[in-house]
This record gives C-alpha cells, sequence and structure tokens, in this order.
C-alpha cells in the first residue's frame, strides 16, 4: 500500500472552511444592522433564493436582494391572497404573518445583490 500525503489533509480543511465561511451569508454579518429575528425568518427562504436573497447563476428562482421592500411585500401578500400564482410561493406566503412578511422584506430589500 502507499503511503498516504496526510499533512496534505488539515490544509485541505482549511481551506474548506475557509470558502465555507466565504460562502456563508458572511456578507450579512458584516452590513447588519438588520434585526436577526428577520434574518433567522429570511434564511428559511435561503434554500430557494439564495444566500442574502441572490440565487446562483441560471437559476429560475427569482432574486430578492436589493429589491424594493413594499415590492417584496406586496408580491407575498398576492400569493397569500391567491391573487399570484406559484408553485410553492402561495403555500409558502400563507405561513407567515404580515409583519413576518414586512420584516423578511425589509432585510432582503438591505441586502445587496451581489457583484455589487
Ligand atoms: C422551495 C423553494 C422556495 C422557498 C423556500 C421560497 N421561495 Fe420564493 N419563490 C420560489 C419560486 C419557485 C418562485 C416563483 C413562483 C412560484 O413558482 O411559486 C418564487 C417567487 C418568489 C417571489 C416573487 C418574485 C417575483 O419577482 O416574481 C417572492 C417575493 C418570493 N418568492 C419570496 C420568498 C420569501 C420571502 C421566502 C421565504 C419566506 C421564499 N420566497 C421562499 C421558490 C421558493
Amino acid at each position: 500500500m502507499r503511503k498516504t500525503h496526510l499533512p496534505a489533509v488539515p490544509a485541505l480543511l482549511a481551506v474548506c472552511a475557509a470558502s465555507a465561511a466565504l460562502a456563508m451569508p458572511g456578507r450579512a454579518a458584516a452590513d447588519d444592522d438588520r434585526p436577526l429575528q428577520a434574518r433567522a425568518w429570511a434564511a428559511a427562504c435561503a434554500s430557494c433564493h439564495g444566500f442574502g436573497g441572490q440565487p446562483p447563476a441560471g437559476s429560475p428562482i427569482p432574486p430578492l436582494a436589493g429589491r424594493p421592500a413594499a415590492r417584496i411585500a406586496s408580491l407575498m401578500a398576492d400569493f397569500k391572497a391567491g391573487r399570484r400564482d406559484g408553485t410553492v410561493m402561495p403555500q409558502i406566503a400563507k405561513g407567515y404573518s404580515e409583519a413576518q412578511i414586512a420584516a423578511i422584506a425589509a432585510w432582503f430589500a438591505a441586502a445587496r445583490p451581489q457583484g455589487d
């Protein structure tokens, strides 16, 4: 059996940890006077809309980052009331109160779209 190059493993782990830190919403931590509660609620949207509200390039899911809070909130209200069709958003929107939607919308409005 060949000798494995064990010293490379900690170095690799360090690289992984560093890139994970970059990929995580560290940006949000940097510009954050936004309430932690809103951030926690907004995290529920991140699996589809991307961390910080910016979906990966080529994703069909619309971005939320940097869009006007009033626009995000009214889209959510429309999904919730059945005025706007969608595959998943009508159900998701129904799970949030008006106050929660306002807080989440404000959080995404304050998020900078990636690349800025
Ligand atoms: C399971 C994936 C998923 C999650 C989780 C999710 N969304 Fe969406 N969202 C979508 C998809 C897909 C659309 C397109 C409409 C549809 O098919 O429902 C969308 C559309 C939207 C739109 C309309 C944007 C536009 O320009 O038309 C808003 C606003 C929105 N989502 C907000 C949210 C918020 C806020 C959350 C978290 C509370 C959230 N979404 C969580 C998948 C998701």
